[in-house]
C-alpha cells in the first residue's frame, strides 16, 4: 500500500544558494507549487537557522541536509540541536555507530541515513578497492539503518525499487540526483546516478530532491510543474 503524500510535498527543492535573500526569493517563487525545501551546507553556513525558521513559519516543511559525520557522541549532540525546531527531516551518515548515537538523541525530527552519495560512481568504488556493487552497498546500509531504528534513507533512484520491495513501506526514501528526461545523459555536472522525478517516485521513493534543474532555471515553476506532471503520470501507471 503506497503512502499518500500531497503532490506539493513530493519535490523537495534544494536551496543551494549563497545568500539567505536568494533562498527566500526562491521559496516565495516556488511556494505556490512546492511546500518542502532543503537547506544544505552552503546556505546553513551563510545563515545558520534563520532562513530555516522563516520557512517553517510560512508553513512549509524543511529537510536539513548537513549529513552529520563525526564520532558518535558528537553526532548525538548535533542531533540534539536540531530537535524542537520544526525540522521534518535531517540527514546523518549511514555508519552503524553514528546511527545508533543519533537514535539516542532523536526527538521530533525524522532522521535519514545517507547510503552512498549520488555523485559516487562504480569507478569511485573500484578506486577505493571495494568489490561490492553500489546497489549491494546501498541495500546493506539501508537495511542496517532500518534495523537500527532510523526513519529513512537517502538513495539514488537506481536503487529505490530494490529497497522498497525488500525493506517495506515504513522506510522513508528520499532520492536526489534527479534530472529532467531530456537531460539524462551527459549532464556535465557531478551527479552520476541520475533518474527522472517520475521514475524515482514510480520506483518507490517518497520524495525527490531537486536542486539545479529548478534553482538554475529562469522559470522554476515551469520545471516544477513538468516534474509534478511526470510524478502524477508515474503514479497513475503504478
Ligand atoms: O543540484 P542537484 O539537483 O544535483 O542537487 C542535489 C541536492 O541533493 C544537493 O543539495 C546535494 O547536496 C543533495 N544530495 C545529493 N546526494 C545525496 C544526498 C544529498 O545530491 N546522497
Amino acid at each position: 500500500m503506497r503512502k499518500t503524500i500531497p503532490l506539493r510535498d513530493r519535490i523537495i527543492v534544494a536551496l543551494d544558494v549563497d545568500l539567505p535573500e536568494k533562498a527566500r526569493e526562491l521559496v516565495t517563487s516556488c511556494e505556490s507549487h512546492a511546500g518542502f525545501f532543503k537547506i544544505g551546507l552552503q546556505l546553513f553556513m551563510a545563515d545558520w537557522f534563520n532562513t530555516l525558521d522563516w520557512i517553517i513559519d510560512r508553513g512549509h516543511q524543511v529537510m536539513l541536509d548537513l549529513k552529520f559525520f563525526d564520532i558518535p557522541e558528537t553526532v548525538k549532540l548535533a542531533v540534539e540541536q536540531v530537535n524542537n525546531r520544526g525540522v521534518s527531516l535531517a540527514t546523518i551518515h549511514g555508519n552503524d555507530a553514528i546511527i545508533e548515537a543519533a537514535m539516542l538523541a532523536r526527538g521530533d525530527v525524522k532522521l535519514l541515513a545517507v547510503t552512498v552519495l549520488t555523485s559516487f560512481g562504480e569507478r569511485d568504488m573500484r578506486a577505493m578497492g571495494m568489490t561490492a556493487t553500489i546497489e549491494d552497498l546501498v541495500y546493506y546500509r539501508a537495511r542496517a539503518a532500518l534495523e537500527l531504528g532510523c526513519d529513512g534513507i537517502v538513495s539514488s533512484g537506481l536503487e529505490v525499487e530494490r529497497l522498497r520491495n525488500g525493506l517495506g513501506e515504513k522506510l522513508i526514501i528520499v532520492t536526489p540526483g534527479i534530472r529532467p528526461g531530456a537531460n539524462l545523459v551527459n549532464t556535465g555536472d557531478d551527479q552520476k546516478r541520475i533518474v527522472t522525478a517520475g521514475k524515482a517516485i514510480a520506483s518507490g521513493a517518497d520524495h525527490v530532491v531537486v536542486g539545479r534543474p529548478i534553482t538554475r532555471n529562469s522559470d522554476p515553476i515551469k520545471i516544477i510543474e513538468q516534474m509534478q506532471e511526470d510524478i502524477e503520470l508515474s503514479l497513475t501507471d503504478y
